[in-house]
């Protein structure tokens, strides 16, 4: 992911007011070995473990939505052949645009709720998949397992699909933490055998990612960065970030510093934070003949990652200043670009150059967010 920070931001949310240790504290952790539910330190350690599982059950290929992160398409490669199937600009998935891509040889679907937002024909394109015998794996990443209702983390909601990932280290300042589910407790167990092992096999998949490179773009290719992290807390590629190796030193699981922030954290301010300044942007944020709000509303049940803009034309010049006066992101990318037939990713080109994305973060304040709403809309003015 490509960041621009132009602006100074100061955290206004003091650690205070996001933790606490009375009678608010969220006891996270007799749930953390929820039935079904396994830990890992980031999505793509379980990304990395359940196509491992998969190869070993015959599975050949994956699909995934041609809109999205090189970190989610990587775990996959060298592991388990890959195919894209094209993503509206609205960013919603529909079962034609599945259907027409679900070869025999397709053993694995993956789609996304993307930004927080969930899938309006999710339970549609589950069946269809199902009903062809192909697995389905909800990839929850952008999404947190917050109820509204107690007010705290639930990991206790079984999956329509056979798997839902989710990346908590996304929605909460802690510095790794994701969750898998695998619907059928015989593959839990399973894949569970499985789940300290991939620290070899991230370092074979890198000389994977070496070799398709050089097939892709010929000796020389190596140079270009391609492994990025969108994480909005602190990620494990930021150099020198100590929680980061951490993370990486408890075998690929958990830390147990995440686990305990899990606890402490006051999430309902965290969240609440979230989702005001996502208001907060819906109401100030103006749209215009270059520029539409992807989620114009926000309901109960959202738990909104980013602000997500769709750039209806690709104006070089907006672009241009928008990346070097905001700080905001344009993502994802594929992780190779498709160079040889454009026409069969062309979606994906445009999405990827077409989408704005504007932190949300909890520690991000209103008087800010409403500084960069103002920059935006002076931007797209011309
Ligand atoms: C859609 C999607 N799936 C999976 C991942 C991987 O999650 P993690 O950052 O926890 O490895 C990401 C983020 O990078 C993502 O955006």
């Amino acid at each position: 992911m490509r960041t621009t920070h132009h602006y100074n931001i100061t955290p206004s949310l003091h650690l205070s007011d996001i933790i606490t240790y009375g009678d608010d504290r969220v006891n996270v952790i007799k749930e953390v070995n929820a039935r079904n539910a396994l830990w890992f330190a980031f999505g793509r350690d379980a990304l990395i473990t359940l196509a491992i599982y998969l190869r070993g059950m015959g599975v050949k290929k994956v699909l995934l939505p041609s809109y999205i992160c090189d970190v989610a398409v990587l775990p996959f490669a060298g592991i388990l052949q890959l195919d894209f199937y094209e993503v509206n600009p609205d960013l919603i998935l529909t079962e034609e645009l599945i259907l027409s891509k679900l070869g025999d040889d397709v053993g694995l679907v993956l789609i996304v709720d993307y930004f927080g937002f969930e899938q309006p024909n999710k339970n549609r394109i589950i069946n269809l998949c199902q009903s062809k015998g192909i697995r389905v794996l909800d990839d929850l990443a952008h999404k947190a397992p917050y109820d509204k209702v107690s007010e705290s983390l639930t990991f206790n909601i079984p999956p329509a699909a056979d798997y839902a990932l989710y990346s908590l280290h996304k929605q909460l300042p802690i510095p790794d933490g994701s969750l898998l589910y695998v619907r059928n407790s015989d593959e839990t167990q399973e894949i569970s055998k499985l789940s300290n092992r991939p620290r070899g096999l991230y370092r074979s998949m890198r000389s994977t990612i070496k070799l398709l490179k050089q097939t892709y773009f010929g000796p020389g290719a190596d140079g270009i960065p391609i492994v990025t992290s969108n994480s909005t807390t602190v990620s494990h590629e930021d150099p020198g970030d100590p929680w980061g190796r951490r993370a990486r030193a408890e075998g690929y699981r958990i830390s147990s510093i995440a686990k305990h922030l899990l606890k402490a954290y006051r999430l309902k301010t965290i969240f609440a934070h979230r989702c005001e300044n996502y208001t907060t942007y819906l109401e100030n944020i103006q749209t215009s003949n270059s520029f539409i709000k992807i989620r114009p509303f926000i309901s109960r049940n959202d738990m909104p990652y980013m602000f997500p803009l769709y750039l209806r034309s690709v104006n070089t010049n907006i672009k241009l200043r928008l990346k070097t006066l905001l700080p905001g992101y344009f993502w994802p990318r594929l992780y190779l670009p498709i160079k040889q037939d454009i026409s069969k990713y062309s979606r994906t080109i445009d999405l990827a150059d077409n989408v704005f994305l504007l932190s949300i973060q909890q520690d991000l304040d209103k008087q800010k967010i409403l500084s960069v709403a103002e920059l935006f809309n002076k931007i797209i003015a011309g």
